[in-house]
């Protein structure tokens, strides 16, 4: 176990950084790489849960964690990451912060702005932190970079339609960049992860089945906890490029790849529309 933990430490230490770290999937990457002695970034728009983290963290694992108030989809994105990560040698990146933008609505029913809004969390952050974190880690030769994304990746669905888009490219981004960084001993895995109960998920009033909760829930929908998916995730880092949090999970991918698309869309809408409490057929 201390060995795992001292090659982890090696590959991907000593300075990890979390976009999207203040709950759920993300709060539980940070609390699983601070127990791994990893040094933390911590980024989100919420400084006050970011420092509350920060103080637990470190008064239990004695690393240094640094909390950053940025908005991942601000104009200003650029310049903020160049500031953030001046003068740290990190070793991994995560990024995680994406749930919260989904719009979930009929696409022509959505504000564009609102959709722009999504754009620029899931696709236009991921490519800013990757294109300028993935040039130290190629340039110092290990590291990794883990873009997470959504079983929504996988096909197009009624309601959700922009979302499913965006978190395509975070999936299509990271297997593209496995096959560029491997090679210079980076490590890059997309993870689409499937229903998992966040306070983010639960505010969005998504009816999870858990085993705490039959009713009030939609039993299709199987829910993991975020320190699962963290913990899942981190065990597949150097399996890129695609990596796919709980078996139940992974057989739903496999058996809707085996049916006609037009069935699996209509199938994945279905469901979605009866999570969100909207009509299907829309007509
Ligand atoms: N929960 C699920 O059922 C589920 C299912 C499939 C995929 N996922 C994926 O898993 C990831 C995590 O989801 P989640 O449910 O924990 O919700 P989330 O809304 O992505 O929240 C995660 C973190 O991201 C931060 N964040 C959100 N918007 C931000 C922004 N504009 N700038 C900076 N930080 C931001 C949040 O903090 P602040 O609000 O303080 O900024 C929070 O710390 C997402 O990529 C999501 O697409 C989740």
């Amino acid at each position: 176990m201390q060995s795992e933990k001292n090659s982890f430490f090696e590959r991907y230490g000593p300075w990890a950084l979390i976009a999207g770290a203040s709950e759920g999937i993300g709060k539980s990457f940070a609390e699983q790489l601070a127990a791994r002695g990893l040094n933390l970034i911590l980024l989100s728009r919420n400084v006050e849960a970011l420092t509350a983290l920060a103080h637990d963290l470190q008064t239990r694992y004695r690393t240094e964690v640094q909390c950053h108030a940025v908005d991942l989809t601000g104009d200003d994105l650029e310049s903020r990451i160049d500031k953030v990560i001046e003068n740290i040698d990190l070793g991994l990146m995560i990024y995680n912060a994406g749930g919260s933008s989904m719009v979930a609505d009929l696409f022509l029913d959505c504000p564009l702005s609102d959709l722009r809004r999504t754009v620029r969390l899931n696709c236009h952050g991921p490519l800013i932190l990757a294109h300028k974190i993935g040039q130290h880690l190629r340039q110092r030769g290990h590291g990794g970079i883990m873009l997470i994304s959504a079983l929504s990746a996988f096909g197009g669905t009624a309601y959700v339609a922009n979302y499913c888009a965006t978190k395509s490219y975070e999936l299509v981004l990271a297997q593209g960049l496995w096959a560029e960084l491997r090679g210079y001993g980076v490590d890059v895995v997309g993870v689409a992860v499937g229903a998992t109960i966040t306070p983010a998920a639960v505010r969005a009033g998504m009816g999870f089945a858990t085993q705490q909760n039959t009713q009030d829930s939609n039993p299709l929908v199987q829910a993991m906890t975020s320190d699962a998916v963290a913990s899942e995730a981190l065990a597949a880092l150097s399996k890129g490029p695609l990596f796919i949090p709980g078996e139940h999970n992974r057989m739903g991918v496999e058996q809707l790849q085996q049916i006609p698309l037009e069935t699996a869309i209509e199938y994945r809408s279905a469901g979605t529309a009866s999570q969100l409490g909207k009509q299907w057929p829309v007509l």
